[in-house]
């Protein structure tokens, strides 16, 4: 099967001080049509970075530098024009990041967001506010109510289930999750993984999601790349990772994973009577 993107010997650096910093290291890998890619890895090993390369949303050069190639539909994303990204921001590539408070702009409702995402990306849709609504309603969320609230109104799952449909209002055919429920508590998390799951069957998105949670993985990627200081570590079925990893990074990373949903284990009881 031929990849929708392929990313080649990805290499991003930033300069500060006059200190240049390779944060991505040479990676190179593949997103397949409708499937599901998890990419883990710890804190600043280079998830976010590489996922904001795919979009070109990184800083210019000389502050930051890529190299490498990220192709699209034929197109090195890496060498395109502002207009020719525009086009790939909207219908092509989505992006719904880790927190939904700061993501939604507060004066604002949310009706009035999406409806001005949806008449940037979709000049064809007439009744755009229906449209909006449909949209909400296909998140999970009472769209009627929803359209007219401000985001300090919902709690943080409703806004990041706003945050995802807003997301589709450009109907994207890739959709890139950044820790989505990193701030969201264990049960609301469990209900917008489902969601994404829902999704990505009916609106028949792929979807790459970045967390390190490998319960999380387990349960809906079927692909994972394994991510430690700037290099892919190890990649390949999740299921088999999961199984048998390889790397001693992620043999710990699924050693520490609780169900999703659930907690590992109760704190045990301290038996006193041993001192
Ligand atoms: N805009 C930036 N300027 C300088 N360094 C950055 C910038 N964004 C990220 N970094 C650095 O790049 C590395 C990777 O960051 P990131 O991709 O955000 O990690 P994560 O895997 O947690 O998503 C980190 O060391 C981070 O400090
Ligand atoms: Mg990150």
């Amino acid at each position: 099967m031929e990849p929708l993107i392929a990313v080649k010997d990805l290499d991003i650096a930033f300069l500060q001080q006059g200190v240049r910093t390779h944060v991505v290291k040479d990676i190179s890998f593949d997103i397949f049509p409708q499937e599901v890619l998890a990419i883990v890895g710890e804190s600043g090993s280079g998830k976010s970075v590489t996922a904001l390369s795919i979009m070109r949303l990184l800083p210019p050069p000389p502050y930051c530098t890529i190299m490498g190639t990220i192709t699209y539909e034929q197109l090195n994303v890496l060498k395109l024009t502002e207009k020719q990204l525009r086009k790939i921001r909207g219908a092509g590539v989505a992006y719904v990041f880790q927190e939904p408070s700061t993501s939604f702009n507060p004066v604002f409702t949310i009706g009035y967001q999406i409806a001005e995402a949806i008449r940037l990306h979709l000049a064809d849709v007439e009744d755009v506010k229906a449209y909006a609504i449909q949209l909400l309603c296909k998140v999970g969320l009472d769209g009627q109510h929803c359209y007219g609230a401000y985001p300090h109104e919902l709690s943080g799952g409703m806004q990041q289930r706003a945050m995802i449909a807003m997301a589709l209002a450009c109907r994207p055919r890739v959709l890139i999750a950044d820790e989505p429920t990193t701030a969201l508590d264990a049960t609301i998390q469990k209900q917008i993984i489902e969601l994404l799951k829902h999704l990505q069957r009916t609106e028949k998105l792929t979807i790459v999601l970045i967390t390190h949670n490998f319960g999380i993985v387990r349960h809906f990627a079927q692909r994972v790349i394994v991510m430690s200081r700037g290099k892919i570590v190890e990649q390949g079925l999740s299921e088999q990772i999961v199984m048998h990893p390889q790397h001693p990074y992620t043999q710990a990373l699924i050693a520490c994973i609780p169900t999703l949903g659930q907690r590992k284990e109760r704190l045990k009881t301290i038996d006193y009577s041993a001192f």
